[in-house]
């Protein structure tokens, strides 16, 4: 699996596995997946507290490093802070890592820049009535916490995730140590140039969720306007003349784009065949061309549970370059 170098030297494996179920698999699922996606090659898992799998996962992990499958070092597993824990970091850092079986994360990323103090428990997907706006002072002191967790080598890198130029900005010029990765919705309906390469010029990862377009998230999250990348008429001309399904071709565009994809699935034909699109046939330029001109601007993962009240899911996301609160 070919790796991308991070800032700090690290090298992280260009394809991950996600692990959120969705509404449609269950955490035992997810982890035989995780165990049979490792068998078959993956090295990156993409988890999170939130997801409510961890212990399952960690389970699975340790029963391949335990057979020798691969060694804690060659795997690169990836967990985050959820809203409701931004002022217990170490805390929940501590709970993902005994979960998870390991003694130390490679990243550990804050999920959302939204902290749901008054609210503990609240979910992927239920609204807290408590939501504020971002908080750049107290998304700092959870910015300290995850620093701290590097110092004393309980992760290895600390990263954002869902942020926007205008509060990386913010982030950059006050961190100690600056984020290695930065997780984000990222497909051809929704490529995100500029903060593609805002992130690259600083030296940030880009970690895309939602590669294929995320066709199973959860009926909650869906409105009349998305699109479904994987039926779009480009992408299923193009994996017709490649012979696979439209989701690898989402993928090739992703690693070919400088991208670090994160695809879920628990079917191991199409782990199998998402892990395989980083090494075999790459897209042509003119490929890679006519997927660029694909870009509709349609996030999927709105984040409306997070907006406060009197807010809409665009004020979280500060598309006129400023930060609303
Ligand atoms: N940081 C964040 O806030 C955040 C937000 C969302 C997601 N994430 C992470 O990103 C990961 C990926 O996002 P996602 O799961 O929402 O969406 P996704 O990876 O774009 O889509 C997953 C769905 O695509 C289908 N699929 C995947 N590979 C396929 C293939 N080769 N052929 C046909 N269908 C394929 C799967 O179908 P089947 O179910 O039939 O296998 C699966 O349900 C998550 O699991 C999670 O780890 C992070």
């Amino acid at each position: 699996m070919p790796k991308k170098k991070l800032y700090t030297g690290a090298e992280i494996p260009v394809v991950g596995l996600g692990t959120f179920g969705s509404d449609s698999y269950d955490a035992p699922t997810i982890a035989r997946a995780v165990e049979a996606a490792i068998r078959a090659g993956y090295r990156h898992i993409d988890c999170a507290a939130v997801y409510g799998n961890e212990k399952e996962i960690g389970a699975a992990i340790a029963k391949v490093i335990a057979e020798g499958v691969a060694t804690r070092e060659e795997l690169w597993i990836t967990s985050k802070v959820w809203n409701d824990s931004h002022e217990r970091v170490a805390e929940s850092c501590r709970q993902s890592l005994a979960d998870l079986r390991l003694s130390y994360l490679d990243l550990y990323l804050v999920h959302w820049p939204f902290p749901n103090f008054h609210a503990p428990g609240v979910s992927v997907g239920s609204r807290d009535p408590h939501a504020k706006p971002y908080i750049h002072e107290s998304y700092m002191r959870t910015w300290r916490s995850m620093e701290k967790l590097v110092d004393e080598g309980l992760v290895r890198h600390i990263g954002s995730s869902n942020m926007t130029i205008p509060k990386l900005q913010l982030l950059l010029r006050d961190c100690r140590i600056k984020p290695a990765c930065n997780e984000m919705e990222m497909h051809p309906h929704f490529q995100q140039p500029e903060l593609l390469q805002y992130v690259a010029q600083h030296g940030i990862a880009a970690i895309g969720y939602c590669p294929v377009g995320s066709p199973n998230r959860p009926e909650r999250d869906k409105t009349a306007e998305d699109t479904v990348p994987i039926e779009d008429p480009v992408i299923v001309q193009m994996a017709q003349a490649h012979g696979v399904h439209p989701a690898v071709v989402c993928i090739k565009w992703a690693v070919q784009n400088g991208q670090i994809p994160i695809p879920f699935s628990v079917k191991p034909e199409k782990f199998t065949s998402n892990l395989r699109a980083a090494t075999e046939d790459p897209l042509t330029a003119a490929e890679m061309n006519a997927i660029r001109a694909l870009d509709r601007g349609c996030r999927f993962i709105k984040g409306q549970v997070f907006a406060w009240e009197g807010a809409t899911w665009e004020d979280l996301w500060d598309l006129d370059g400023k930060i609303k609160n």
